[in-house]
């Protein structure tokens, strides 16, 4: 079970990273130069609405595997385990997850919709334009948060070699 869990954390963690990489680094890059205006922001929106609830089924799949992890682990949430190497590099992991979810939130539930409605509505507009970029720039900013999550799962299990 522990190698299955393990195994479903690294999967939600690839198949979640994996996917803002190509929004960020294929997607958005390749459709404001290719397609008109138009079907670039549909493409993109389309998209993220798609992605979104495959980025969700991996944050809820990363915090069930991670508490199977911990308690396989034997981390029994005291306060000695917390002051412990290892207690310290979850509990930074786990405030940067707290963040991701904040921000996934905001992006996913408020900027992103509001974007979407306005795109339509009048898609040259300042706001539409400004809406658009917070969306892009929370994206990037959860994709920055997750490599450092991703950095520090690596450390959890092999800890720190100096
Ligand atoms: C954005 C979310 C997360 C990402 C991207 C992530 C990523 C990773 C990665 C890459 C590893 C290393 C796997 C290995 O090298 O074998 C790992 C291990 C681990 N993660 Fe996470 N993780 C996330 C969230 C969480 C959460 C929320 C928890 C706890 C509730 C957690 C607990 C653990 C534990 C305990 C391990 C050690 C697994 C083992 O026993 O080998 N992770 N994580």
């Amino acid at each position: 079970m522990y190698l299955v869990s393990v195994w479903l954390h690294i999967l939600a963690a690839v198949v979640w990273v994996g996917g803002m990489v190509f929004l960020a680094a294929v997607l958005v890059p390749l459709s404001r130069t290719l397609v008109p205006r138009e079907v670039a922001t549909l493409l993109i929106q389309q998209t993220g609405v798609r992605f979104r609830w495959i980025g969700w089924a991996c944050l809820v799949l990363l915090l069930l595997s991670g508490v199977f992890n911990l308690t396989y682990r034997g981390f029994d949430w005291t306060w000695s385990a917390w002051q412990s190497p290892f207690g310290q590099v979850l509990t930074v992991k786990l405030l940067l997850v707290a963040g991701i979810l904040c921000l996934s939130v905001l992006h996913d539930f408020v900027i992103g919709p509001r974007a979407t409605a306005l795109g339509q509505t009048s898609p040259a507009s300042p706001h539409a334009l400004q809406l658009r970029r917070q969306a892009s720039w929370l994206g990037r900013l959860n994709l920055l948060l997750s490599l450092v999550v991703l950095a520090l799962g690596v450390v959890l299990v092999r800890g720190w070699f100096w």
